[in-house]
């Protein structure tokens, strides 16, 4: 049976995973999936409490015996340099090895696109996040700390190995779903030789998939573009930071952090434990509000069940998150003046429905 690690983390991430648990168990209880809730208690509270990050036996046990963890959001601005953060978070995506964060650009309702002319048809893509490498890894330092002449390194890592496996996921995805391009964005125009390595890797590897053209865009050109025209875009893959940033601008196009989901996943061998969150983070100013929307961890326990074997359940997931958008069945942030439990009430309603109709 698959058992689930849950870290409903700080802010609003515990709001929205508590959500997020009532659907797993309706899939639990009423459809009879099965599933194992382990429900961990990681995160800024605990931190403060008694200083445990990411135990080490816990990351093993996740390892070894989970198919899967839930993550809600790390961030608290009660420990300033959100150490806890990083080592729960990092520990996860780095200790595991989860190389490819898949992050979906979907806009699930027209009234949600931001762009002038544009509809929901428009905003449809993947984007491939490199996610143990670049920048995030940690590597440099400090100098002279405090003093005028302090210095403030961290550099960007990237390793052949690396970067040919992100981009071969990508292709691979765009195999899959019969998708005509691959974008790659970097900066080898700055960026001399770390970008370089990724250019050439690029077309390199695009040469097994000669069905899809490759397309290299520079990071800035594509957050023009991506405002501009996101039709052109289906798959995209780029380095950590980038992935980083770019993922924020596509959560825009379908209306806000509140609807952005993602999976963390070692791509070439999906047997191994994935990780899913939420793209938002912890919202501290929505803390308590009851709020939060809650589509987007709804949508990543799609990408979860999917990613276990049930592609059907995302699908309806999905939709039945449109249709609460639709009816206008959706918290402020998506134009609504419905709560965080309200919303989930609503899709869960209608789930527990269609499951009774069959
Ligand atoms: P944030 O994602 O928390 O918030 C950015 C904006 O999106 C805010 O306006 C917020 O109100 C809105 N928003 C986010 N989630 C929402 C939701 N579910 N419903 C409605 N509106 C939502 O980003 P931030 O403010 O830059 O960061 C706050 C903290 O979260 C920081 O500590 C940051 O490091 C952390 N963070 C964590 C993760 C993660 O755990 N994966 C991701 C991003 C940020
Ligand atoms: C995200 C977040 C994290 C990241 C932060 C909290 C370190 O912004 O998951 O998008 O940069 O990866
Ligand atoms: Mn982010």
């Amino acid at each position: 049976m698959p058992l689930i690690a849950i870290i409903p983390g700080d802010g609003i991430g515990p709001e929205v995973m508590a959500q997020a648990t009532r659907l797993l168990e309706h899939y639990r209880d009423e459809r009879g999936l099965p599933l194992d809730l382990w429900h961990l208690d990681l995160g800024a509270e605990r931190y403060l409490r008694d200083g445990t990050t990411l135990p080490s036996e816990v990351k093993k046990r996740i390892e070894s015996e989970a198919s899967a963890v839930l993550l809600g959001a790390l961030g608290d601005p009660r420990v300033p340099g959100n150490e806890h953060a990083r080592d729960i978070l990092f520990g996860l995506r780095f200790g595991l090895d989860l190389y490819a964060n898949m992050r979906p650009v979907k806009a699930l309702d027209d009234r949600l696109v931001p762009l002038k002319g544009r509809t929901a048809n428009d905003v449809d893509m993947m984007i491939f996040r490199e996610n143990t490498e670049g920048i995030y890894v940690g590597v440099g330092g400090q100098i002279k700390k405090g003093t005028p002449d302090e210095i403030a390194i961290n550099e960007d890592v990237n390793t052949r190995k690396g970067v040919e496996r992100i981009i071969r996921a990508a292709f691979d995805y765009a195999k899959k779903h019969h998708k005509k391009t691959v974008h790659m964005a970097d900066k080898s125009n700055a960026m001399k030789h770390a970008h370089e390595l990724w250019y050439r890797c690029f077309f390199e590897v695009a040469k097994s998939y000669p069905g899809i053209e490759a397309k290299h865009v520079y990071v800035d050109a594509l957050c023009l573009y991506m405002v501009q025209d996101p039709r052109p875009f289906e798959v995209v893959v780029t380095n950590n930071l980038f992935g980083d940033i770019v993922t924020d601008l596509g959560a825009a196009l379908q209306g806000g952090l509140g609807m952005a989901a993602s999976a963390n996943v070692h791509y070439a061998d999906p047997k191994r434990v994935a990780m899913f969150e939420p793209v938002h983070g912890s919202a501290p100013p929505l803390v308590g509000k009851n709020v939060a929307n809650p589509v987007a961890s709804f949508l990543t326990v799609g990408m979860m069940l999917a990613h276990l074997g049930w592609p059907e359940e995302e699908k309806r997931i999905e939709s039945l998150c449109a249709r609460a958008l639709a009816t206008g069945f959706c918290t402020p942030d998506v134009g609504g003046s419905h709560t965080t439990t309200s919303v989930a009430d609503w899709i869960l309603a209608e789930l527990t429905s269609s499951s009774r109709a069959g």
